[in-house]
């Protein structure tokens, strides 16, 4: 085990060190012990740490799924705290990435630990816990969430959020968000006609708070009926889900548009393989495109270094074949657009174990022809997309060849572009792109000026609009 000593750490790192230590009211050597801890867990701190506390189930912080929406979920003192456990896996059910946050009066109903267990991440309910300050805070909470939910709303909460009051961790997250809220009530039905309550509720709806519920129904008192239930998780849970992906809008709203981007990988053995120079940036930048532009989007991605963009369904393949099966699985879509740089071969004798260097000289690789999955696509007789796209990347008689890919592959438009050494668009930033359409057995030529790839997406996705609305 190795051994580390903290005063031979260089200046700014033990000024760094000091002043999240302090922050948190931890000496440096518990505060380096703490960011080990963090670094390591899930695989070490379970078998390191003795003790840890009841609140902690799980990792502090679940890793926050790229592209989900977020829900900050505060729950507050009332019998429906209940059933904010079930709005929790009906969130998650929606693939909304979930946060919760307990008051001490919801404390007295469930637990922090069985909320922490059903969100995987801890349940936060302290506004000077040196945990939450350290590692979320409530700013963090209030902030890296789009929407928050309160659910049950006691009235007890609903006066405290009218009057801008924040004494605890949920009302001083209430007050320091500039994100959606959405409150579900929950009361004794005469708790809920209250003249107070009402004028409650009427200053929150003022102030841009929105309203679930609540129900009316029978009471957890016996004998008690009236208006008070807090709404069901699902009818909660579906309101979230309109608040944080409402319809689309735009040209190509309600239009699924399938996209292939990137190089594809085919293997030699599992570690070596044929790859080209493609950097995915077009595919990606049409993606950015279409989606803004209202549009469904699946993106079917070789390996890239780029991140998933927002919006955007994507799924990321290594080689042709596989990138054949996922648009496959992808279909039916009204457009597809195959932008992907995929590999025209693959070895046919791939090694099952790392091909060694012998005395007998190198290997004989066997090269067998890849899918065309552009062809495959574009001569479909069911499920064929309305509108089928493909690149052509050349570096000699650009406009030919592209010609002749037209006919040959069966799509509807081709984007060549130039991709000579000279040229720089192989991984760089702008493109020259001629888009051939074919009308009957007339090609049209559309020559476009020198673009980056992001206009050249838009412009793409502009024609598209244009063809199929
Ligand atoms: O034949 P070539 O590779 O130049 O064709 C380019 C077009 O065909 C691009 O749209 C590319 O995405 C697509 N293609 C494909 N599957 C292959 C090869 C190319 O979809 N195996």
């Amino acid at each position: 085990m190795a051994s580390l000593t903290v005063r031979k750490l260089d200046e700014d790192l033990k000024a760094s060190l000091r002043l999240r230590a302090a922050k948190a009211g931890r000496s440096v050597e518990d505060e380096v012990r703490m960011i080990l801890r963090e670094a390591t867990e899930g695989t070490v701190a379970a078998a390191v740490s003795p003790v840890r506390s009841t609140h902690q189930p799980h990792r502090s912080r679940a890793p926050e799924v790229k592209g989900l929406p977020r829900v900050t979920l505060i729950i507050g003192g009332g019998i429906a705290a209940y059933k904010a456990l079930d709005l929790i896996r009906r969130l998650k059910e929606r693939d909304i990435h979930v946060r919760c946050v307990m008051t001490r009066a919801a404390q007295q109903f469930v637990t922090p630990l069985t909320a922490g267990a059903l969100a995987d991440e801890r349940c936060y309910t302290d506004l000077f816990d040196a945990q939450s300050e350290f590692d979320a805070g409530h700013i963090r909470l209030a902030r890296d969430t789009d929407l928050i939910i309160v659910a049950p709303a006691t009235a007890d909460l609903m006066a405290k959020m009218a009057q801008g009051q924040a004494d605890d961790l949920a009302t001083a997250i209430l007050l320091a968000t500039n994100r959606q809220v959405l409150v579900a009530p929950a009361m004794n039905p005469l708790m809920w006609a209250n003249a107070a309550t009402k004028r409650n509720v009427a200053q929150l709806a003022r102030d841009g708070v929105a309203f679930i519920g609540p129900n009316s129904g029978e009471m957890a008192e016996a004998n008690e009926a009236g208006v008070g239930r807090m709404s069901e998780p699902t009818e909660i849970a579906i309101a979230a889900d309109a608040m944080l992906r409402p319809p689309a809008t735009g040209p190509l709203a309600g239009k699924k548009i399938l996209i292939t981007a990137g190089p594809t990988h085919e293997p030699i053995d599992p570690v070596r393989y044929i790859a080209n120079r493609s950097s995915g940036k077009q595919g990606f930048a049409i993606a950015v495109s279409a989606a803004e532009a209202g549009a469904e989007v699946t993106l079917i991605s070789g390996p890239v270094d780029l991140d998933d963009p927002a919006g955007v369904r994507v799924i990321r393949v290594e080689s042709a074949r596989d990138m054949l099966a996922e648009v496959e699985r992808a279909l039916p879509a009204d457009i597809a657009i195959f932008a992907a740089a995929v590999a025209d071969w693959r070895i046919a004798n791939a090694g099952a174990q790392k091909i060694k260097k012998t005395s007998a000289g190198m290997p004989p690789l066997q090269l067998v022809e890849n899918p065309d999955i552009l062809a495959t696509i574009s001569k479909l007789k069911q499920n064929r997309p309305s509108l089928v796209i493909g690149f052509a990347a050349e570096t000699q008689n650009l406009i030919e060849n592209a010609t002749s890919k037209l006919k040959r592959k069966g799509c509807d438009w081709i984007v060549a572009n130039d991709v000579s050494p000279a040229s720089g668009v192989m991984g760089g930033d702008r493109n020259t792109v001629h888009v051939l359409t074919l009308d009957k057995a007339n090609v049209a030529v559309d020559s476009w000026p020198v673009m980056t790839k992001e206009e050249v997406a838009d412009a793409l996705v502009a024609k598209i609009a244009d063809t199929t609305a």
